[in-house]
């Protein structure tokens, strides 16, 4: 219920805040400069780049804190856009950050993880030589706004992994059954965990779980290596240890 209502006052802010409007938007930092000047750009009548601060709005980036200039530089505290634009470059640009091969290390300074791991993959290999393998934002969008689910990984797949290009056309139904045993993995752990809470545990029971858990998030880590196999292992690796606890 309570949520609810503050789910309400929320939406009838935007909506309030939409239709009183003048211009600039209640989320950003008012101090930078990408987010301000961005903002306002569909009076000049450039619908893409204004485009891309809606996505970006949406985006758990935000949230987080992750402005522009976190993947592509420029200087944020400059008003003009002279200024500011420095070391900024067009996505086809080969010096631009947002380079279709740069990608992957702009997203890995905070992505650790995943950038090892994808650097294990055919995917990085192919990206590195022949240019057509896929890049983080191939799969989470441009703005990074989404994360993949087992009703949308297979037409993302799908792209390269079909009959016509002769790319392992499998892949596809794999990864939706990957990705939905790892959701499901989840949920299931979580029950665990509720279900025996901390108090109530045994040492043997505590284990099991941590081992589950970390079982889990190795699972999860090696995805990026795009190792299907390994992935499905890992897991059941998981399932080894919730069939421990009795
Ligand atoms: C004073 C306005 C202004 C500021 C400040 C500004 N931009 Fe822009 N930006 C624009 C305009 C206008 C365009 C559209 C393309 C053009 O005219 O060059 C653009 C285009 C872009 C593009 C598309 C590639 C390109 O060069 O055309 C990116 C990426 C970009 N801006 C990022 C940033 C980032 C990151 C910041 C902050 C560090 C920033 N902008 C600050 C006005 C601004
Ligand atoms: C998490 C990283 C990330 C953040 C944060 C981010 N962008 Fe982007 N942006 C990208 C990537 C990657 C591309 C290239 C997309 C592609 O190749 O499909 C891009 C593309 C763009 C483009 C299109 C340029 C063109 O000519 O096609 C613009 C404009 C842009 N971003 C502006 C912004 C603005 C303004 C912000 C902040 C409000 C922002 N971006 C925040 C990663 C980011
Ligand atoms: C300046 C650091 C930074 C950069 C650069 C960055 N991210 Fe993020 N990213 C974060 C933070 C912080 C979060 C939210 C907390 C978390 O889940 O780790 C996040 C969340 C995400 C998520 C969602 C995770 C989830 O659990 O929902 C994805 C997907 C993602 N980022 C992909 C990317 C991609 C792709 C790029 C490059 C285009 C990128 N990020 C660049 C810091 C960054
Ligand atoms: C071929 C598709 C694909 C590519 C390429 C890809 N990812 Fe992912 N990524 C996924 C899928 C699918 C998931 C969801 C797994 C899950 O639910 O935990 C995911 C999950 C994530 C998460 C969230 C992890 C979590 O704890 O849930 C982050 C962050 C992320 N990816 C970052 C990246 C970065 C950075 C790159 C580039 C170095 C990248 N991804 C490349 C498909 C991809
Ligand atoms: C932009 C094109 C592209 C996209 C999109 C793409 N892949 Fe790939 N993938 C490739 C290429 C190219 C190879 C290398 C094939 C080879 O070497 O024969 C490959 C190889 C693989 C392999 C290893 C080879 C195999 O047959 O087992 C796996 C697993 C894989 N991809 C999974 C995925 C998954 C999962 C997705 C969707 C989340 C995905 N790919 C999306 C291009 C792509």
């Amino acid at each position: 219920m309570k949520v609810l209502i503050s789910c309400g006052i929320v939406a009838s802010f935007f909506v309030w805040n939409m239709l009183t409007a003048s211009v600039t938007y209640a989320y950003g930092s008012s101090n930078n400069s990408c987010i301000t000047c961005h903002s306002d750009l569909k009076k000049n009548g450039n619908k893409l780049v204004n485009f891309m601060v809606h996505d970006w709005k949406d985006s758990i980036h935000r949230k987080n804190g992750v402005n522009c200039e976190a993947c592509h530089g420029g200087n944020p505290l400059k008003s003009t856009k002279k200024e500011a634009h420095i070391g900024v470059f067009r996505p086809n640009n080969p010096k631009s950050t947002v380079y279709y091969k740069n990608i992957p290390t702009t997203c890995g300074k905070c992505h650790r993880s995943e950038l090892r791991a994808f650097k294990l993959s055919y995917h990085y290999k192919h990206l590195e030589t022949v240019g057509n393998g896929p890049n983080c934002v191939t799969c989470h969008g441009s703005m990074s706004t989404h994360i993949l689910t087992p009703e949308t990984i297979a037409a993302t797949c799908k792209h390269c992994h079909n009959y016509r290009l002769a790319i392992d056309p499998t892949v596809p139904g794999r990864a939706k059954s990957a990705l939905l045993l790892i959701s499901q993995s989840r949920l299931l752990l979580n029950a665990y965990k509720t279900i025996y809470k901390k108090e109530k545990t045994t040492a043997k029971t505590a284990w099991e779980l941590n081992s589950a858990k970390s079982n889990l998030d190795k699972a999860i880590s090696s995805w990026h290596k795009f190792n299907l196999e390994n992935v499905v292992r890992l897991v059941e690796n998981m399932y080894y240890n919730l069939k421990a606890i009795k």
